[in-house]
């Protein structure tokens, strides 16, 4: 995957609110992604990034995103930060999602840090968080900081197979996908995901062009028949199924 062949491709193909005919997507293009960001998001992400950055002190990670590997070692909390946080625009965008639509209830698949969870929290503090992550010190630091006393978050110790397989499916409003890239992972999970999902549930699927097996796999989602509404925004995309409207993708600019 040459990412700087794709951008170029990706810029010459995304739309911004003209010429979009669907109300929904010229919805989300109009209003949603021009919320502004409020002065407590501002200043709250201000203080953790800056705790993050300055942070080197090792932990053991535990990392599950290689298939079934599960491979030991030790990182700093800096770099996990600088490498597997979500930030700027995308992570703008899950506060925007979280402060535009009716959600309720969110599942995250893949904690780190807590960051990208802490953006969807500020953007609806009424939604009921669950967020999933495997690797103890990494939940312990996210604990610890970015999810500090926030009731309305419930962190699972947990693979995301292990949660998935041993709950009742109750449906979310909102679906992020952010762990595990792989692209036959990614299908299986959206697949199971179904039993977790309603027909306006929201899906964002983090790291879309990480590899050609992920975008393989983007690829097979946008014409997979189950979803009547996909966008591409480059680095994320977003999957809903809306089984009441005619089939359509959108490339996004974001
Ligand atoms: C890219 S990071 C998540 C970033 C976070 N969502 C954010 O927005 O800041 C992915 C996380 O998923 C966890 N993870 C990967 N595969 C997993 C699996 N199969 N089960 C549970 N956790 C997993 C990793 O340990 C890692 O902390």
């Amino acid at each position: 995957m040459n990412i700087f062949a794709e951008y170029i491709k990706y810029r010459l193909k995304a739309k911004g609110r003209h010429g979009i005919h669907s109300p929904f997507v010229y919805d989300f293009v109009d209003q949603c992604l021009r919320i502004p960001l409020t002065e407590e998001l501002k200043s709250k992400r201000k203080s953790i990034y800056q705790a993050y950055r300055q942070n080197q002190q090792p932990i053991q990670v535990k990392d599950f995103g290689a298939g079934s590997k599960k491979l030991g070692h030790t990182r700093k909390i800096n770099s996990i930060f600088k490498n597997s946080s979500s930030k700027g625009i995308y992570a703008d965008l899950l506060f925007r999602i979280t402060a535009h639509y009716p959600i309720s209830t969110v599942l995250e698949l893949g904690t780190s840090l807590g960051v990208g969870t802490l953006h969807m929290q500020l953007g609806n503090k009424n939604a009921e968080i669950t967020t999933l992550e495997a690797c103890p010190e990494t939940r312990r630091i996210a604990l610890e900081n970015s999810l500090k006393q926030i009731p309305q978050v419930t962190s699972e110790l947990t693979t995301f197979d292990d949660y998935l397989s041993k709950h009742t499916p109750k449906a979310f409003d909102f679906i992020f996908v952010d762990g595990h890239h792989d692209g036959t992972a990614l299908l299986n999970y959206l697949s199971i995901l179904d039993a977790w999902s309603h027909d306006e549930t929201i899906f964002i699927l983090d790291d879309i062009r990480w590899s050609d097996g992920m975008w393989e796999a983007w690829n097979q989602i946008v014409k997979n028949s189950k979803y009547h509404l996909t966008m591409d925004l480059f680095r994320m995309g977003i999957v809903m199924k809306r089984t009441h409207q005619e089939k359509e993708h959108f490339t996004i600019k974001i």
